[in-house]
């Protein structure tokens, strides 16, 4: 380039300027830079910016071109002088051009983008609903409260007084051992069953008492379609004067009566538990097929619901009530089995999957 003359090196300067700012040119038109994505825009404005640098920059060619005007002779000098500013004029504007119309666009791209529109109708959060073990407890407890129940709700850490010794298990009894119990490294032991409100229930309220204690329950069970080992059950307990095994009777009925319809049967077989005595174990007539015999019932017409009995004698002096004086009924029953009947869930461990495709089901 040093070899060409002055002029010659401006007008080279030109033609490589034109060539670098061709593929810019159609930026010029706003309609064109409208079709780019922000992302590009902001890229091509920096690349004008470049260009700009290398062609108008204090090292350009087109500023080393100034310092040669003294060497022009003297008639030729101003109308070369002339010249350099006319280029660098030109440069300028085109270069504004392009660069004006790539800000303006980026300048309204971004407002766009953050701009909130406040006529949009709003995202509306996704409301949870209730856990079918949840609102299978709230309809239990609508009924017992009709009956003139209160709620008890208690711990699930219990003692061996609590858990075994006030509820007449005796200190060889299988429910003690390691394989049923899941114990804390203290001695503590997590509750195998509800019946243990039975007892802080007496203590806290005295008798006359009427109670229900759904909670939560752990056992050394392996998981299996009507088994967990974390479940809910729900404890009745029903101490006054002169309570028999006909309030019993006539509660389980009434119960079952108003949770799967008035036609539904019940009845109790002979069993043991420890802490009642006599016991019973209670079943009601298939609400499905209404005793005939189905799936649910397994053809036997009957559903296997839960344990109940009378009062043992040593459960109330456990807790310091007179037999002689007081009597009462208990029963026990597993929410999660009642809520597999109800829904006719095939499997309880559906209930604890936290599957939202099963949960949302329970409206
Ligand atoms: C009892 O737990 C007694 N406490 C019931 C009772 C209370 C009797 C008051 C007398 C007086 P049982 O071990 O049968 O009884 O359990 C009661 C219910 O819990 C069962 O009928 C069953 O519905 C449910 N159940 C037992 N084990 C599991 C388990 N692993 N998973 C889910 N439900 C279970």
């Amino acid at each position: 380039m040093t070899d060409q003359s002055p002029q010659a090196q401006v007008e080279s300067i030109t033609k490589a300027f034109e060539e670098d700012i061709e593929r810019f040119v159609r930026f010029g038109d706003s309609a064109v830079v409208s079709e780019l994505d922000l992302e590009t825009a902001i890229a091509e404005q920096r690349a004008v910016a470049d260009l700009r640098t290398r062609y108008l920059g204090k090292k350009s060619a087109l500023a080393a071109t100034k310092k040669l005007i003294g060497r022009v002779a003297p008639e030729a000098r101003a109308t070369f002088g002339q010249l350099v500013q006319a280029t660098e004029d030109q440069f300028q504007m085109r270069l504004d051009q392009i660069g004006t119309a790539l800000t303006r666009y980026i300048e309204e791209a971004r407002t766009a983008r953050e701009s909130i529109d406040v006529t949009m109708p709003g995202r509306r959060p996704r409301a949870g609903h209730r856990h079918p073990i949840t609102l299978m407890r709230e309809r239990l407890e609508d009924v017992f409260v009709a009956l003139g129940y209160a709620i008890e709700d208690d711990r699930e850490i219990e003692t061996d007084f609590y858990n075994f010794d006030a509820l007449n298990i005796p200190e060889n009894h299988p429910a003690r051992a390691w394989q049923d119990t899941f114990y804390t490294i203290d001695g503590f032991a997590l509750r195998s069953q509800t019946s243990t409100v039975q007892i802080h229930a007496m203590q806290r309220r005295g008798v006359p008492v009427r109670m229900i204690a759904p909670g939560r329950v752990f056992r050394r069970d392996t998981p299996d379609p009507t088994h967990n080992p974390m479940f809910f059950q729900v404890e009745g307990l029903c101490v006054d004067r002169g309570i028999t095994m006909a309030h019993l009777k006539g509660t389980v009925a009434e119960f079952l009566r108003r949770m799967f319809g008035p036609d539904t049967v019940t009845r109790f077989r002979p069993s043991y538990f420890p802490f009642t005595e006599p016991s019973a174990e209670f079943d009601f007539s298939c609400f499905k097929c209404k005793g005939s015999g189905c799936r649910i019932c397994k053809n036997s017409g009957w559903i296997e619901l839960g344990g109940s009995g009378m009062v043992h004698p040593n459960v109330l002096r456990a807790v310091g009530v007179d037999p002689r004086e007081y009597s009462g009924f208990a029963f026990g029953l597993g929410i999660d089995r009642m809520c597999a009947l109800m829904y006719e869930l095939d499997d309880i461990r559906l209930l604890f999957e936290n599957d939202v495709r099963f949960l949302e089901k329970f409206e």
